[in-house]
């Protein structure tokens, strides 16, 4: 389409303030104009995150009111940067964009039918992957990468828990961990979360709702406990985690699925010299080459087997379908990874 032919407006899924799946809704925005360093994308699919959830209910600030919802989108590459400066850029080059191809980014504003990002967010989807994916794996994706390299870089033999095993980052945890040769602990709330979570490479699953979950973990690793837990439910298992991780190991919290930690004594961490880590992705992944770099390896991954994003349902681009996924995701029923088909 050339540039004549774009629509004045288009539509876009916005929280129009913070609360409840009621503050979602379809609106007519203008056309977004990309500025010097930035990408315009026909956008065809959006990945569903708890972080979407964050955001519509004010854990983190909305930046503005409306404010456009989904933090990862892929589709077709529309336009280059017009900033020569830019287009001459080594990092610029090494992407090799190419108008007309399926590109992902994670940034936010991305439910929309026409989105504009700055170019260092935008990655080309290589051959063979599919925009319907690339929305899939790119945040959960390059987090679990990040986290698994640089938060606790987890060792063959290694005994690790990954809570939420079954969720949309956990099943790539399970996936990305057996790989190394970890023993991955699971813990999940549903028989069908654990069959899911074993058949994604977690070698030992516990249902928390129905057994003692320390006393498993503990059971399990001869009462010494585990070298790494990668935690995203936050203060529901704060006080869990201190017990299950062993003497040198470390606790990696990234998100606030149950809230957000309270306040503690860092004297809680000298018992047995535990680290800990607060991670968030984006901040690995700050510089071109650092975005490039994770993004790579995520393709690489991707293409060889090693990650493979579980889509367990695709919602219609509606405040209905959106607040489906999001309250299918916030209240636990969700398997795996929830996209939005936004386009075809
Ligand atoms: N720091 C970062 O860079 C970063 C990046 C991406 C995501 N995150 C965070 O990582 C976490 C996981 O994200 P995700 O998108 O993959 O979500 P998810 O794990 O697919 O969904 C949430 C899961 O959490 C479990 N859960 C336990 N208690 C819950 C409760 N009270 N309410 C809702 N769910 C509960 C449920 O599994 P069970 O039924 O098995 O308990 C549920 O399926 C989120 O906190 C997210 O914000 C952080």
């Amino acid at each position: 389409m050339s540039a004549s032919n774009f629509p004045d407006t288009i539509r876009a899924i916005q929280y129009t303030g913070v609360g409840g799946p009621e503050v979602i809704k379809l609106n007519s925005v203008p056309f977004p104009k990309p500025g010097p360093n930035e990408m315009l994308i026909k956008v065809l699919y959006g990945g569903v995150n708890f972080l979407d959830i964050n955001f519509r209910r004010g854990i983190y600030p909305l930046p503005a009111i409306p404010w456009t919802a989904g933090w990862e989108a892929a589709g077709v590459l529309e336009s280059l940067p017009s900033d020569p400066e830019i287009l001459s850029d080594p990092e610029f080059k090494a992407r090799q964009f190419k108008v007309g191809q399926i590109v992902a980014s994670v940034a936010p504003v991305a439910f929309a039918e026409y989105i504009t990002q700055p170019w260092i967010k935008v990655l080309p989807v290589p051959d063979g992957i599919g925009p319907k994916l690339a929305a899939a794996t790119s945040l959960q994706g390059t987090t679990a990468l990040t986290l698994v390299e640089e938060a606790y870089n987890a060792k063959q033999d290694d005994y690790c828990l990954v809570h939420s095993a079954a969720g949309g980052l956990g099943l790539l945890f399970c996936q990305l961990l057996s790989a190394r040769g970890v023993h991955v602990i699971g813990s999940v709330s549903t028989k069908e979360k654990a069959e899911l979570a074993k058949a994604n490479g977690a070698e030992y699953t516990i249902n928390y709702k129905e057994e003692d979950l320390v006393k498993r973990v503990k059971e399990i690793t001869n009462g010494e406990g585990v070298h790494g837990i990668y935690d995203g439910l936050g203060k529901a298992a704060w006080q869990d985690n201190l017990e299950m991780v062993r003497r040198k190991g470390t606790i990696v919290n990234f998100g606030n699925t149950t809230g957000v930690i309270p306040p503690f004594s860092i004297l809680d961490l000298k018992a047995k010299n535990i680290h800990l880590v607060r991670p968030d992705s984006s901040q690995y992944m700050v510089t071109p080459r650092e975005i490039r770099e994770y993004n790579s390896l995520l393709w690489k991954t991707v293409k060889s087997g090693e990650l493979k994003a579980v889509i367990s349902k695709e919602y219609p681009f509606t405040p209905e379908g959106v607040g489906e996924a999001q309250e299918d995701q916030a209240s636990g029923r969700s398997l795996g990874k929830l996209v939005i088909r936004i386009a075809n």
